[in-house]
């Protein structure tokens, strides 16, 4: 079986097969998907358990060998470094980055998803990588747009794009190099980012794999959050009602409270936001190969092979979700008979031991927007009867043009 060419398409045929499959079946002759929640953790769980960064192609050209370095080490300095971030002066400086780039846009027509995705992911690049000169920074943000536009692009791009693009990537990893060597020989100065704390792992990392660290953060911004941000923009404009729930919750809450602790502050406007992204969930489908033998009950998963893993099919499987499509935050209320039944059924930011190290702040952020939406500015959207959700790769709203004003 060949996978059809639209990814909406490919995505309503993987629905109705596992609804009728129930939830693991074969795509083609190559990969098994596992839509069904505790199949999903106990794969991810067993697959990356023992994860360890190993040698590189360049190691092995030049005949040499780099200290394995364990996965659960580099996620423990990003954690550790997320916490000293998580406070309400860290909080209010990501808040008003977002208010420095929607400020810059006020009255202007845009489309709304292009500038719900530059205000996501340029607020957070300080986060992954801060103190960069202008330049730096500027072709850091180009590399990121670049790999946005990749993976939300409804065309695949042409060869000079993708050429371009590459060089680009190329640039922007010689910017991540220089930073870590020069803050590493005290050239540059060290900075409360998620690059830090591998200048200190240098030694044992080296400079491809410490690269290698830094990419993985940049991709991980570049992507979901800027697509749950334009999500969000697209919830929030179809549902008036929620406006003045979350407008009330927001507009009483005291602002320095909320940038400690949003979730908690205002859990009218968490709900909200964790029905957008069980709705929406960025990545749509997650590809990887197994490292070991898994006996999923009608079928085995064998070494080598490739699986497919998707928090939204989970999040739309009418077997674990009671009306699964229809946006409604209050299931997240505790005791809900249409909320979660367990732990497994919502997986927004993936699975253990992989999963997303930023779900903090990312929770933050999105709530930070609802707060921006509700209190500082006004959206208006051109013909909303237009606008539609795209299944690429991350639901992407389409014809969502308009503006954002002061109030
Ligand atoms: C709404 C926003 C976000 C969503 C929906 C999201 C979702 C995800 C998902 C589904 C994964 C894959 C987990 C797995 O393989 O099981 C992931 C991984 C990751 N995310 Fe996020 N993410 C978001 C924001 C962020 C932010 C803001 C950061 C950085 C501060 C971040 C950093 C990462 C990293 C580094 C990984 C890879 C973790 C690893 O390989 O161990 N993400 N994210």
């Amino acid at each position: 079986m060949t996978t059809p060419q639209h990814p909406d398409d490919f995505l309503h045929m993987m629905r109705m097969r596992s609804a009728s499959e129930g939830g693991i079946f074969w795509v083609d002759d190559e990969r098994l998907a596992v839509f069904e929640p505790e199949a999903a953790r106990r794969v991810s769980a067993t697959n990356w358990h023992a994860f360890t960064m190993h040698d590189r192609l360049i190691d092995v050209v030049r005949r040499r060998s780099s200290t394995p370095v364990r996965w659960s080490q580099v996620r423990a300095a990003w954690l550790t470094q997320l916490h000293t971030l998580a406070t309400a002066e860290q909080h209010g400086r990501l808040i008003e980055r977002m208010e420095r780039i929607i400020d810059a846009h006020l009255d202007e027509d845009v489309d709304l998803a292009m500038l719900a995705q530059d205000v996501a992911v340029r607020s957070l690049l300080p986060l992954a990588l801060a103190g960069l000169t202008p330049d730096e920074s500027d072709l850091v943000r180009r590399d990121l747009e670049g790999k946005l536009l990749r993976l939300v692009s409804p065309e695949p791009g042409s060869t000079f794009q993708h050429l371009r693009f590459t060089v680009v990537q190329v640039r922007s990893g010689l910017v991540v190099r220089r930073v870590l060597r020069q803050r590493a020989d005290g050239r540059r100065r060290r900075e409360l980012d998620l690059t830090d704390p591998f200048v200190d792992l240098l030694p044992d990392l080296g400079m491809d794999r410490a690269l290698d660290v830094v990419t993985a953060v940049l991709t991980a911004i570049a992507g979901p959050p800027g697509t749950a941000a334009a999500s969000l923009l697209y919830e929030f404009a179809r549902r008036p009602e929620w406006q003045e729930r979350l407008t009330r919750e927001l507009t009483a809450v005291d602002p320095a409270a909320f940038r400690a602790a949003p979730p908690s502050e205002a859990p009218v406007t968490h709900r909200f936001v964790k029905e957008v992204l069980r709705l929406w969930s960025p990545p749509l489908l997650l590809v990887r190969r197994s490292k070991y033998a898994f006996d999923l009950g009608r079928t085995r998963l064998e070494p080598g092979q490739w699986y497919l893993l998707s928090p939204h099919m989970i999040h739309r499987d009418e077997r674990v979700w009671k009306q699964p499509d229809v946006f409604d935050p209050d299931r997240f209320l505790p005791g809900a008979s249409h909320g979660p039944a367990d732990r497994t059924c919502y997986v927004p930011f993936g699975w253990a031991p992989k999963k997303c190290i930023g779900a903090n702040i990312a929770t933050v952020q999105l709530m930070a927007l609802c707060h921006q939406l509700c209190t500082r500015y006004r959206l208006s959207v051109d013909r909303p009867q237009d606008v539609t959700m795209a299944l690429r790769f991350a639901p992407v709203p389409e014809n969502f043009h308009g503006r954002l004003t002061l109030r």
